[in-house]
């Protein structure tokens, strides 16, 4: 209740503005049922009248921007894709990507992944890639002008797959509320989405809840060096270009962590460009997996090796910013990182010794944090 207050004065406003519009569209001799069409179908009103940022957002994806560089600030567009991989999409796909990161994970040959939040698909065709003709990709997205382009172009895309069947599929939906089974999904991408999303516990809740068990998610997403004050959040146009709807960094590990998921790692942090009312933004790709974990890394004197046996990467394999592992050296790992390991599907390619005793708290964590530099980001597509 304490914290719904500071809204009400906003609410008052919001109301007053809602009538002084009505009662000026009276003035100009709408009749009621046509006045009542009009605002119903103008998603402004809609927006002003509900408080809600869905409409905007919808509206900004729908209809106000119509590739990358319709963007005014780079939040949207800081993506950095394997250039191979962008290569079978068409042009017309590849002039609308809107995220702020690359979540594209490996070794999900012949699993089924969805993309949360997916746009015109460009993640759903490099996933596509990856889990072959064997596996499958949905995608998720409540805007209609972005699904249609995303559908379009499904043939031409699995053509230059070399693929008889199409293995994605797009869905419209909210990811508040995903319309699949529980236990259905090996792998949850997302790009540059969660940040818009008014009910952020429900996503999470949501992903942890489509998730199989040993599932992973990598999400690249936009949060905040503090949390942003109401006014901020209000304005549509920083909200929509994925800024203003920024959770802070602490409360969006907070609400994983609420719904499921501890320990959730990052595997890039790179801080945007702009800089509103001294907040900055960093865009971070986080990897979480459905496993029950410790809040935090503790050590029971464990080691792992990696086998250098994923196709590829026989010398290297990073789990995380803070675990980049050489293949056949062993090293000093958390209960968390080894329960990762053993109960994910990178386990074939990792000897993990015993738990001996708990030797007290173990440092995993890469050393990055907003105020000791992040890297800026120098890609600026818009
Ligand atoms: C910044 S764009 C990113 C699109 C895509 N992931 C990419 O990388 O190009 C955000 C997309 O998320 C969709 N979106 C935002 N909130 C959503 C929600 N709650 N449910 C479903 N889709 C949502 C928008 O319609 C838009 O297409």
């Amino acid at each position: 209740m304490a914290q719904a207050l500071p809204g009400l004065p906003l609410l008052y406003y919001r109301l007053l503005l809602c009538v002084e519009i009505t009662r000026l569209a009276f003035r100009q001799n709408f009749s009621p049922p046509a006045a009542t069409l009009w605002y119903n179908l103008n998603p402004k009103f809609i927006n002003c009248l509900a408080g809600g940022m869905k409409e905007s957002v919808q509206d900004f994806y729908g209809n106000q921007v119509q590739k990358t560089e319709d963007l005014d600030f780079d939040a949207c567009c800081i993506a950095d894709y394997d250039p191979g991989l962008l290569e079978p999409l068409t042009d017309e796909v590849k002039s609308r990507q809107y995220g702020c990161g690359s979540p594209i994970p490996d070794l999900i040959s012949g699993l089924t992944a969805l993309d949360l939040g997916c746009g015109a698909g460009t993640d759903v065709f490099i996933a596509a890639q990856l889990v072959g003709p064997a596996g499958k990709v949905i995608g998720i997205d409540y805007t209609d002008a972005q699904l249609e382009v995303a559908r379009r172009n499904v043939a031409p895309i699995m053509e230059n797959l070399g693929y008889d069947r199409p293995n994605v599929n797009f869905m419209k939906g909210e990811i508040e509320a995903i319309d699949l089974p529980d236990n259905s999904i090996d792998c949850v991408i997302s790009n540059c989405v969660i940040n818009l999303s008014t009910d952020k516990a429900a996503v999470f809740q949501e992903i942890h809840r489509v998730l199989k068990p040993g599932g992973e998610f990598l999400i690249a997403d936009i949060v905040a060096d503090r949390r942003i004050p109401h006014k901020l959040r209000e304005n549509e146009k920083l909200y929509s270009e994925c800024l203003t709807g920024a959770d802070y960094e602490g409360d969006f590990t907070r609400r994983m962590a609420k719904a499921g998921f501890n320990d959730v790692r990052q595997t890039s942090r790179r801080r945007v460009k702009d800089v509103i009312e001294s907040i900055r933004f960093i865009s971070i790709t986080y990897r979480g997996f459905k496993i029950e974990l410790e809040e935090h890394c503790e050590d029971f004197g464990q080691v792992a090796v990696y086998k250098g046996t994923i196709p590829e990467k026989p010398d290297f394999y990073s789990l995380d910013m803070g675990h980049l592992f050489t293949s056949g050296l062993a090293q000093r790992i958390c209960k968390n990182t080894a329960d990762i390991l053993k109960q994910s599907r990178l386990a074939p390619y990792f000897h993990i010794s015993d738990e001996i005793s708990h030797l007290g708290r173990f440092d995993c964590s890469p050393g990055a944090t907003a105020d000791a530099g992040d890297e800026e980001t120098t890609v600026a597509c818009c």
